[in-house]
């Protein structure tokens, strides 16, 4: 008999819910937020307020894509942290309401996790290649840069992260700057297509080992742009473009050369790309073609799995599901989740 299960993904500004049976997913519905544009950033209380609204549909949806019933679903996993404490609340508080009336197991997962794994997302027809153990995985996205070696799907070691922004705020902070909308990554790579990515330089850190640093290039944008528009108040009118290309082009050769430098000291050659800012086209680009030059084999998630989405928490629930792990009724979700401990 089939193992039937229900994800719901609500740790940030995306209500999404999935239902997955035997690992294949059926169904993967996403709600996202327009609210927060305005703001030029997500606004945590209009974001759990959104999910409040957007949750019972979105499961609805999920389970009629599916062709399935609440009363079948047979286990129910849901997205514990590293998030909003208000977003992940809802989602929680859903995910016990149904374990506890259909009396079924409640399986936790880190959102990270989710993430990683997205490679291993399953649909019916699709034979998508996936990493070999273990893996190396460069996870970017809003609120994380890491290096992570996954040696199987309950085993994660971060060997590098950031010591301050992630990679995503920095796409978001230059297109803040810049006069862009929110989020900022998608405009900045758009508008890079057509600049010269060595047109301006910004000072790339010096931090040890696997670590990333991107306040110091986010400030040094800052300050340039300051000077710049004194002499000239046309200057990012006129230079859009190009700024966008030259500051996307530091963020890149930031992560890759240290993605580089972790698989030349693991010997590891199984390379992924993941989270939020694995969307962006030169980034992709750039670890396919390192790859060639290196002998890697790499995975780069498709665009709709590399934003926060249900069916990758579906995937690493269903691991832990097998594993014979479950949360307990008292469990209560996690704004930070160090370490990967959850
Ligand atoms: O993983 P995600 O959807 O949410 C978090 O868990 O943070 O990542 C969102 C981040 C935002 O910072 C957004 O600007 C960035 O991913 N992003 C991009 C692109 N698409 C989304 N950054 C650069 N280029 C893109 N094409
Ligand atoms: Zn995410």
């Amino acid at each position: 008999m089939s193992t039937l299960i229900l994800a719901i993904e609500s740790s940030c500004d995306d209500t999404s819910a999935s239902v997955v049976s035997d690992g294949i997913i059926l169904s993967n519905v996403m709600a996202s937020q327009d609210v927060h544009q305005k703001y030029g950033g997500v606004i945590p209380e209009l974001a759990s307020r959104a999910h409040l609204q957007n949750i019972v549909p979105v499961v609805s949806r999920a389970l009629k894509d599916a062709g399935k019933e609440i009363k079948e679903i047979d286990a129910i996993v849901f997205t514990r942290g590293p998030g909003l404490l208000g977003s992940l609340l809802v989602g929680t508080s859903f995910a016990k309401g149904v374990a506890l009336s259909l009396n079924i197991p409640l399986i936790d997962v880190n959102h990270l996790q989710g993430h990683l794994l997205s490679h291993f997302i399953n649909e019916p027809g699709s034979n998508r290649r996936q990493p070999s153990f273990p893996f190396l995985s460069l996870l970017v996205s809003g609120g994380h840069t890491q290096i992570v070696r996954v040696d199987d799907f309950l085993s994660f070691e971060v060997i590098g992260e950031t010591i301050d922004d992630a990679v995503g705020e920095a796409f978001d902070k230059c297109a803040k700057i810049l006069g862009l909308g929110y989020p900022g990554g998608p405009a900045v790579d758009r508008l890079a297509k057509d600049g010269d990515p060595l047109k301006f330089k910004f000072s790339k850190p010096r931090i040890p080992a696997y670590n990333f640093s991107f306040s110091g290039v986010k400030t040094s944008l800052l300050y340039f742009i300051r000077d710049s528009v004194k002499d000239n108040p046309s200057f990012i009118e006129e230079n859009l473009n190009d700024l966008c290309a030259s500051f996307q082009n530091t963020l890149i050769d930031i992560l890759m050369d240290k993605i580089i430098k972790a698989t030349q000291d693991t010997g590891i050659k199984e390379v992924t790309l993941a989270g939020g800012v694995s969307a962006n086209s030169v980034l992709r680009e750039r670890v396919e073609s390192e790859g060639k030059k290196r002998g890697w084999n790499t995975y780069i998630p498709e665009n709709r799995f590399t934003t926060d989405n249900a069916a990758m928490i579906a995937v690493a629930g269903y691991y832990r599901y097998l594993n014979g792990h479950r949360a307990q009724m008292d469990t209560t979700p996690v704004s930070r989740a160090i370490n990967y401990i959850l």
